[in-house]
């Protein structure tokens, strides 16, 4: 079993909070990053060991270009501002997502940032940048498919284990999927590894959201009862005890 929670958060509401202020939408992201350091920091006391964050859905390319490069910056100086507190932390960081459409400068931050985090082992924190999740299954199904000899049609048995390897392996599936910003929708985040996840919205906008935030979604999660398909525990006992 693995130790520790899977938590992942798609942190909506920048935009709508800023506008709110009458400021430009990039002072929401700006503080949105502030979230971010929060929420990074508290995770572990908390039994947080996989912390996965939406920062940019492969569907925000159709937002205006001048916000996109904003974001893109912000992204920058967050890299290169933050790995020697994430190291101090034991933070280890990931980018997840495609590579292939984000601009130099920032590939070359993310590269710096992962090899100066890689011993990191308190914390292992996912940034989803230029992320699809059903992009990220076609090519998981790809991958697999490729694998197999070409006159064997894949079992959905060896296709769902080859899928699960592909997506899950390392980080597991999510325990806790928190979304910010009133919204309740997915955004085609994680939908494989939240099969069983347990969803939480919050009307909170990202930039708002803070430490005790993040305590309160902990304790709602804890007062859950997963059953994968099962019966209640309760149940089960008295089943059991009929017997
Ligand atoms: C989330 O905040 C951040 C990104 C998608 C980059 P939004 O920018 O979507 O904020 P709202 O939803 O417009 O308030
Ligand atoms: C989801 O938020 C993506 C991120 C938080 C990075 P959006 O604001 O893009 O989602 P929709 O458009 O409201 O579904
Ligand atoms: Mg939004």
């Amino acid at each position: 079993m693995r130790k520790g929670l899977h938590v992942a958060i798609i942190m909506d509401g920048n935009g709508r909070w800023a506008t709110w202020r009458g400021l430009p939408r990039m002072a929401g992201h700006r503080a949105g990053v502030a979230a971010v350091r929060r929420v990074v920091e508290h995770a572990p006391a908390l039994g947080i060991r996989w912390l996965t964050l939406y920062a940019f859905s492969s569907d925000n390319w159709r937002r205006p270009a001048d916000e996109v490069e904003s974001i893109f910056w912000l992204m920058r100086a967050y890299l290169r501002l933050e790995t020697g507190r994430l190291r101090q932390h034991g933070a280890r960081l990931e980018i997840i997502g495609r590579r292939d459409r984000l601009p130099n400068l920032l590939l070359r931050e993310i590269g710096h940032a992962e090899n100066a985090t890689a011993e990191g082992s308190r914390l292992h924190l996912r940034i989803a940048i230029d992320y699809s999740s059903r992009d990220t299954i076609t090519r998981a199904v790809a991958r697999a498919t490729n694998a197999l000899p070409p006159d064997q049609p894949p079992s959905a048995d060896v296709l769902g284990r080859m899928l699960a390897q592909a997506l899950t392996a390392e980080s597991g599936e999510v325990d806790l999927l928190i979304r910010t910003g009133g919204e309740k929708r997915l955004s085609d985040f994680l939908l494989w590894e939240s099969a069983y996840a347990e969803l939480l919205f919050t009307d909170r906008m990202w930039p708002d959201f803070d430490a005790t935030d993040l305590d309160a979604a902990l304790a709602e999660f804890n007062r859950r009862e997963r059953r994968f398909g099962g019966v209640p525990v309760a149940t089960a006992h008295s089943v059991e005890s009929a017997r």
